[in-house]
């Protein structure tokens, strides 16, 4: 077989990882004369990288998260009251693991999304199955839905090893077909154990006025709350120091 021919071959068989790095492969080992078993082992080492990473990539598109946000780039002194050791905490997935769920309950801009995403997007990185969802944008997306379409919603939201429910309640009131989506899927993820991350910036005490039904918001929240860590952001908002950052930029090239 000619070089072509192989890197044909590899491609049929689905080898790509290895096809991808033939060429360099080849030539690395006549500069060397690296012994056979060494230059199959690292061709080896090649195909698996490839895999992994297209897993990594393909569990990131899935989870609908838009950006790659990590811990690292959160700046801590900005707000120092937050509860640093619990976001760590929840960092290292162990709640995954434990079925347990977090509450990230707090003021507007204190990074309560933030925190979220970056744990859900560690979590694509460790291999979990995460489902990321705007609540209020998704639920009234759910509303519009045909039926069918809400069964593979639903389906979406409950088979995840992590779903986050980001900002809910940010417009307070949710429709009746919004608030039986989130007992559905609480009560089944429940059942499941699997765990939940809810981020609001209203107090839990509210949330059944929001529903429209105080028994539903006791149900949801009884479960949600019976294995669940809860996170409390106190604090000024990183937007409005950013909003202000901006200003003072534009007032100095007037
Ligand atoms: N301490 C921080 N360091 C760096 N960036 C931050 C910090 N806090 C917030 N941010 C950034 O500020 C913006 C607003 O934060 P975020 O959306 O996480 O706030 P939130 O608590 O979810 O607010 P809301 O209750 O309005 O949804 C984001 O772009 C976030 O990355
Ligand atoms: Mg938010």
């Amino acid at each position: 077989m000619t070089l072509n021919e192989i890197e044909r071959a590899l491609r049929d068989l689905r080898l790509s990882g290895i096809a991808a790095t033939l060429n360099t492969r080849v030539m690395q080992a006549q500069s060397s004369q690296q012994p056979f078993l060494e230059t199959f082992a690292t061709m080896l080492q090649d195909e698996l990288d490839r895999r992994h990473s297209r897993l990594t990539e393909r569990r990131f598109k899935h989870s609908k998260l838009e950006e790659r946000l990590t811990l690292g780039d959160f700046d801590w002194r900005f707000n120092p009251k937050l509860p640093r050791q619990a976001c760590f905490e929840l960092h290292t997935l162990k709640f995954i693991g434990e079925g347990a769920n977090a509450l990230i309950i707090g003021k507007p801009g204190t990074g309560k999304s933030h925190v979220a995403k970056a744990v859900a997007y560690q979590a694509t990185l460790q291999g979990h199955e995460v489902r990321y969802v705007e609540a209020d944008t998704e639920f009234a997306r759910f509303a519009l839905s045909t039926p069918a379409e809400q069964a593979a919603m639903l389906n979406a939201y409950v088979e995840p090893d992590l779903l986050v429910l980001d900002d809910l309640f940010l417009a307070r009131r949710i429709s009746d077909t919004g608030a039986e989506v989130l007992q559905s899927v609480v009560h089944q993820r429940y059942k499941r154990r699997s765990s939940i991350i809810v981020t609001s910036n209203r107090v839990v005490q509210d949330w059944g006025k929001y529903l429209g039904d105080a028994t539903m918001g006791t149900t949801i929240l009884d479960r949600l709350m019976h294995r669940a860590v809860m996170l409390e952001f106190e604090g000024k908002s990183y937007r409005l120091k950013e909003a202000a950052a901006r200003l003072a930029l534009n007032a100095d090239h007037d």
